[in-house]
């Protein structure tokens, strides 16, 4: 399985079509950082500067940025860049001392959790965040098997790379892994599931036993609460409820995964977990918490963590540092100010019914999902066989986008899904400057 990403990417063959500058910039990188990187766009992008949903060229050439979820509150916001700066002039040590700024920021962080989610531990990436969850899973549960979604991707430590299958064959899964498919709403055949949370739920169940029949007990399910990179499902809200239940059942604990949906891209609430009714054990935090400063961390229960504590100490030397901590609560203040969460809500609304009437008039346009701001659109190769994937026509249409000004991404197990997730001050008029680029694209491929 090629990951999605190489099929929206620059490789090779594209650089003659390149102009000469970006080829140099190109060939200097690829010579210093080796070549496990990757570009987006078959036509790379060079940006020198950011401001709310728009990125800037060399020549100042805006971009429309439908698509970075870091940035979140968008790009050098004001009020970000200040606290940072502020504080990186007064003083940036770690959690080892006595701060109040980094008190401050957990409590006005844990407010915005159900109160059972009462302790949070500072890593400085999600992929950090995912391994501590982890070994805290092991620890309270004595059990040692995980289970993710086919696409998931929770990051890239030994350990969490061996839980992220969307890395594709070649990145080995542990032997203490069990994958189960994402709860889509239909099956290959183009059938409806009627009851998502009950296959789901059966889905946990089959491999927790199968684990069992290996000699291994569940330690965690671990589930991206809107499943980015198994390509975006949300609903019905509520569906999560009996899988959490289940594995309850089984000794381990859920941990949800908030790295892409959480800090109110999903609208109606915070946490994406909180649209299925549930409290998980663990939640695990990171891109958009700093707008671009490193700042992650575990949110959890304090009895799941009890055990943990007792056996192993806890230092991050960066994780939760003032800086970091500046800039997350100055993101908790840009989304209650700028009501960043109903925007989401009401542009979200409007950008899914402005595709749902794209897809009215192109057939290869299957299944719109998503929550506010954070959105996907399969992309079918045929209207009579309306499921089969086609991942060209994504690449085609991302890269079409691209060459007019406009960034998104694709995802999904097969890369077909169109990943529509701008910056959350994103407004109505930037949705129909992006709708009226998807449907020239679109009219294109026709
Ligand atoms: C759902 C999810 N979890 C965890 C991670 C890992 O975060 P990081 O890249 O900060 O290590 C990512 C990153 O893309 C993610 O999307």
């Amino acid at each position: 399985m090629p990951t999605p990403l190489m099929l929206n990417a620059f490789s090779p063959e594209h650089a003659e079509s390149l102009d000469s500058r970006t080829r140099e910039m190109i060939a200097r990188r690829q010579r210093v950082l080796g070549p496990s990187y990757r570009l987006f766009y078959e036509h790379p992008v060079h940006f020198v500067r950011g401001e709310g949903v728009w990125l800037y060229d060399p020549d100042g050439v805006p971009y429309l940025d439908v698509y970075n979820n870091v940035p979140s509150v968008g790009h050098s916001h004001p009020h970000v860049t200040a606290a940072v700066a502020r504080q990186a002039a007064t003083l940036n040590t770690h959690t080892r001392y006595l701060y109040d700024l980094v008190i401050t920021y957990a409590e006005r962080l844990l407010a915005t959790f159900p109160p059972e989610l009462s302790n949070v531990m500072f890593t400085c990436t999600g992929s950090e965040a995912s391994d501590l969850a982890m070994r805290v899973a092991k620890c309270f549960t004595g059990g040692t098997g995980f289970i993710v979604t086919e696409a998931a991707y929770h990051g890239i430590t030994d350990a969490v790379s061996g839980i992220s299958p969307s890395l594709g064959v070649h990145v080995p899964l542990g032997a203490n892994v069990r994958t189960i498919a994402p709860p889509a709403r239909y099956r290959a055949d183009g059938s409806i599931i009627e009851d998502v949370g009950g296959v789901f739920a059966a889905s946990v169940e089959h491999a927790v036993r199968d684990l069992r029949r290996h000699g291994i007990q569940v330690a965690a399910l671990i589930a991206d609460t809107i499943f980015s990179s198994d390509g975006m499902y949300s609903d019905p809200a509520g569906f999560l409820k009996p899988a959490v239940a289940t594995i309850r059942q089984a000794g381990g604990v859920f941990i949800a995964d908030e790295v892409q949906p959480g800090f109110g891209r999903l609208g109606t609430h915070m946490w994406g977990f909180q649209r299925h009714d549930i409290v998980p054990d663990m939640t695990i935090l990171g891109k958009p918490m700093g707008n671009g400063i490193p700042i992650a961390g575990v949110v959890a229960k304090p009895s799941v963590l009890e055990d943990f504590s007792k056996r192993a100490r806890y230092f991050n030397t960066f994780g939760g540092n003032p800086v970091s901590c500046a800039a997350g609560l100055a993101v908790l203040e840009v989304i209650e100010n700028e009501r960043l969460m109903a925007n989401a809500e009401d542009v979200g609304r409007y950008l899914r019914e402005g595709l749902n009437k794209l897809a009215s008039l192109n057939s290869c346009i299957g299944e719109i999902r998503g929550a506010g701001l954070f959105i996907g659109m399969d992309l079918v190769a045929d209207d009579q066989l309306a499921r089969i994937p086609s991942p060209a026509l994504a690449s085609r249409i991302v890269n079409g986008l691209r060459e007019r000004h406009v960034l998104i991404s694709a995802s999904g197990p097969h890369g077909h899904v169109l990943k529509i997730r701008p910056p959350l001050p994103f407004s109505r008029e930037n949705a129909d400057h992006f709708l009226a680029a998807l449907s020239q694209v679109l009219a294109e491929q026709r």
